[in-house]
């Protein structure tokens, strides 16, 4: 029978506790969030939806065509050159996801022939690059500086390492520094991806790289996603002008995509434009997470010191995790679950955002309800 193996698929993920299933949620939903990624409390923001609305009356409801075509508006190019400036890099380019950005600088800058060293944690749009891209991948130790350098000292010929900055699932940092100087020695680029940095991390909510005085170099490239502290949807690649144009005529993820729609580009304007004006709301969701983190800790909950603003919290199993998440929720709390396939590690866990506006109050009630339901 066509597709018969799904069934048998379904069946395993069923007896291993992995099903997942798609849970819509209502506007005007009455859980505590603290799991979005929304770490500044920007998605709804007014100024960010007037942005979202303005662009839309503008431009319409879509970009209308391919970037190179008709989908480049004004808009596109007036969020690449603040996003640029606001990250301190030369150049910027949007695409209609941090998914198909990733995609992009790993396949378009990993040529036939070339070594690219991704670490053992990196998120899954990084994985699928180095899947795509024509060059070999090598995968190294978690955050491990040494490990890349001796990965790319085996290789003869174009290299490139890439990590996530923050990573999404314990939420700690790789080591920038370490990376970059360990790429330099061998004359390699280096590929990071600030999904979870920017906003959150480097003065005033600039990212990883820029608190890592990475901000740019000549051998550096940095990735975001509009659809985390920007409360929008979208991807972007930041570096050297001479990477981004080689992008624009080789990334098969910006020649072959619609641009993104015009109401996504106008709402990560201007809340980029709100975080220009309002630089604290980075500190203040650093704040939350270490304030979560400690007090989950007191409570005797075994969670991972944060680094930006997920805080990673363990359970003892995939099914334990549901359940538990289930009961956060029932208890008028929602929090991430992640289990494998989307851990690395298999370590099942509950995954809590610390967003920026979240009140002491609340903080204390969501430790309350994640201690009270506790497997
Ligand atoms: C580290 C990381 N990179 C990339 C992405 C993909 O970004 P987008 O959702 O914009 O496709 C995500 C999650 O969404 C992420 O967590």
């Amino acid at each position: 029978m066509a597709f018969g193996w799904i069934d048998e698929q379904a069946a395993a993920r069923r007896r291993a506790g992995l099903v997942r299933s798609l849970r819509p949620r209502p506007a005007d939903s009455p859980l505590l969030d603290l799991a979005s990624n929304d770490y500044l409390g920007l998605a709804r923001h007014p100024e960010v939806v007037a942005g979202a609305q303005e662009a839309a009356r503008t431009w319409g409801g879509g970009a209308t065509g391919s970037r190179l075509v008709t989908g480049t508006t004004e808009l596109h190019t007036a969020l690449e050159h603040e996003l640029a400036a606001f990250c301190g890099f030369e150049a910027a380019l949007v695409f209609s996801s941090g998914y198909a950005a990733n995609l992009a600088a790993v396949t378009a800058l990993a040529p036939h022939g070339s070594l690219i060293v991704s670490d053992a944690g990196n998120h899954a749009s990084l994985i699928d690059g180095c899947r795509l891209a024509r060059g070999t991948t090598q995968v190294v130790g978690h955050a491990d500086p040494d490990a890349v350098r001796k990965a790319l000292g085996t290789h003869d010929g174009p290299a490139l390492a890439v990590s996530d900055t923050v990573f999404s699932v314990d939420g700690d940092a790789a080591p920038l520094a370490g990376l970059a100087e360990a790429c330099r020695e061998h004359g390699a680029g280096l590929v990071v991806d600030d999904a979870h940095g920017l906003g959150v991390l480097g003065a005033g909510g600039r990212g990883a790289p820029h608190a890592a005085g990475l901000a740019g170099a000549d051998d550096v490239v940095v990735t975001v996603t509009l659809s985390k502290s920007l409360g929008s949807q979208g991807g972007v690649v930041l570096g050297p002008a001479r990477v981004v144009e080689h992008l624009v005529n080789a990334a098969r993820t910006f020649i072959f995509d619609t641009g993104l729609a015009p109401a996504a580009a106008g709402a990560a304007l201007a809340a980029l434009r709100l975080l220009g004006r309002e630089p604290e709301r980075a500190a203040r969701a650093r704040e939350v997470a270490t304030g979560l983190h400690a007090r989950l800790t007191a409570a005797g909950l075994e969670a991972v010191r944060p680094d930006a603003a997920v805080v990673s919290v363990r359970a003892p199993s995939p099914e334990e995790a549901v359940q538990w998440a289930a009961d956060c929720r029932a208890a008028g709390l929602f929090v991430g679950c992640f289990r494998p396939p989307s851990v690395p590690d298999g370590i099942s866990r509950l995954r809590l955002t610390a967003r920026a506006d979240l009140t002491e109050e609340q903080i204390e009630r969501a430790v309350q309800v994640i201690g009270g339901t506790r497997p």
